[in-house]
C-alpha cells in the first residue's frame, strides 16, 4: 500500500444507506483495488455512538484498503483535505412536517456543509449529494461554496437510471449491460423523466426492439417513478443498498470513466437544453479523464418535451421556495 490514501467524507454515517455504503467504499468499490482510502464520517452529535458501532464492524472486516477512519460531528473537520464527498445525511420528513419546513431544514444543513466544503476540502474534490431533496440540496451547497468549483458538485439520479435500465433490459430480454444511451432527466423525484428514445441494446434501437410505446409511457415511466415507494411498502424501510450502490456507481464512473457509455448525473446547469442556471439537474453524460461531459444536441418531441418541462419546472419551483424562505 504505497500510494497515499484518498480521503472520502461521508455524511449520515449512522443511517441505513451508509450501513451498506461504508463497507463497499472501504472494500475499494469507488477507487479500485489498489487505492487505500480514509473514511471521514460525519453525523449529528446524538448519532456518534451509533457511528462508533458501525466503525467497530468496519474494523472487524479487516479491509486491507482501509487506511483510517475518522468520526466527527463537526462539518469542517469532516471535509478536511477531502478528495471526494458523499453527502447522504439529510433531514427526513417527520410526521405532520410541511414541505416548506423540510426544505428549510435541509437548506440550513447544506448551507453549513457548503461553507465547510469551501473552507476545508481539496479544490479537485468530487462531491455527490444523495440526501433528499438531492438536486436542490446540491444547488444550495454550491451557493455556499463560492471558492469551490461548482462543476464538481453533483447530485445523484443514478438510482433512477439503474432502475430504468433494469426494467428495460427485462422487457427486451437482454442483459442489463447491453443497454446503452439511456437518459434520465430532471429531479430525483417522481417527476424524473426516464427517456428511452435514444436507447439501444446490442446496437439496436430499444424502442423498436420492445415496440410498445404504451408500455413505455404507462408502465415503465410510472414504475421507475414509484419504485422508491414500492420498496418502502414491501420492505418497511426505504431503498438503502440500491441507493448506496448507485452512489458508488456515480462516483466510480466519474473517476474512472464510462468508455463512451451514457450515464445520468445531476449536474449544475450550464444553460444547455434551456435548463436555468443555478439548478442542479439530471442529464445524460459520459465520463472520461476524471470529468463528466453532457451529451449535447438531443432533441425533444412533444411528449418528451412535456415530461422534461415538468421535471425542470419542479426543480425551479423548489429553488424558488428555498429562496423565499
Ligand atoms: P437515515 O434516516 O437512515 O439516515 C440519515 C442519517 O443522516 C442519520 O444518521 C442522521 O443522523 C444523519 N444526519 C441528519 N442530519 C445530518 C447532518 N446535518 N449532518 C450529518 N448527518 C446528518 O436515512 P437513509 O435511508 O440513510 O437516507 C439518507 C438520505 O438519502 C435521505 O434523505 C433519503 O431520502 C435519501 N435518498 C436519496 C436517494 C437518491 O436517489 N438521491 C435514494 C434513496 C435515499
Amino acid at each position: 500500500m504505497s500510494r497515499p490514501a484518498k480521503r472520502i467524507t461521508i455524511t449520515g454515517a449512522a443511517g441505513q444507506i451508509c450501513y451498506s455504503l461504508l463497507f463497499r467504499v472501504a472494500r475499494g468499490d469507488v477507487y479500485g483495488p489498489d487505492q487505500p482510502v480514509i473514511l471521514q464520517l460525519l453525523d449529528l452529535p446524538q448519532a456518534q455512538a451509533a457511528v462508533r458501532g458501525v466503525v467497530m464492524e468496519l474494523d472487524d472486516c479487516a479491509f486491507p484498503l482501509l487506511a483510517g477512519v475518522m468520526i466527527t460531528d463537526d462539518p469542517e473537520t469532516a471535509f478536511r483535505d477531502a478528495d471526494a464527498a458523499m453527502l447522504v445525511g439529510s433531514r427526513a420528513r417527520s410526521k405532520g412536517m410541511e414541505r416548506r419546513d423540510l426544505l428549510a431544514a435541509n437548506a440550513e444543513i447544506f448551507k453549513v456543509q457548503g461553507r465547510a466544503l469551501n473552507a476545508a476540502a481539496r479544490r479537485d474534490a468530487r462531491v455527490v449529494v444523495v440526501g433528499n431533496p438531492a438536486n436542490t440540496n446540491a444547488a444550495i451547497l454550491a451557493q455556499h461554496a463560492p471558492d469551490f468549483p461548482a462543476e464538481n458538485i453533483t447530485s445523484m439520479i443514478r438510482l433512477d437510471h439503474n432502475r430504468a435500465a433494469s426494467q428495460l433490459a427485462a422487457k427486451a430480454g437482454v442483459g442489463v449491460e447491453a443497454i446503452e444511451r439511456l437518459a434520465v432527466w430532471g429531479n430525483h423525484s417522481p417527476t424524473m423523466f426516464a427517456d428511452w428514445r435514444f436507447a439501444t441494446a446490442g446496437g439496436r434501437s430499444l424502442p423498436e426492439l420492445i415496440g410498445d410505446e404504451t408500455w413505455y409511457r404507462e408502465t415503465l415511466i410510472p414504475t421507475v417513478a414509484k419504485r422508491g415507494t414500492a420498496v418502502l411498502e414491501a420492505r418497511g424501510a426505504s431503498s438503502a443498498a440500491s441507493a448506496a450502490n448507485a452512489a458508488i456507481d456515480h462516483l466510480h464512473d466519474w473517476i474512472h470513466g464510462t468508455d463512451g457509455r451514457w450515464v445520468s448525473m445531476g449536474v449544475p446547469s450550464d444553460g444547455s437544453y434551456g435548463i436555468p442556471k443555478g439548478l442542479v439537474c439530471g442529464v445524460p453524460v459520459t465520463c472520461a479523464g476524471g470529468r463528466y461531459e453532457r451529451i449535447a444536441g438531443l432533441t425533444f418531441d412533444g411528449f418528451a418535451q412535456s415530461m422534461f418541462d415538468r421535471t425542470v419546472g419542479e426543480l425551479a419551483e423548489e429553488m424558488a421556495a428555498v429562496a423565499a424562505l
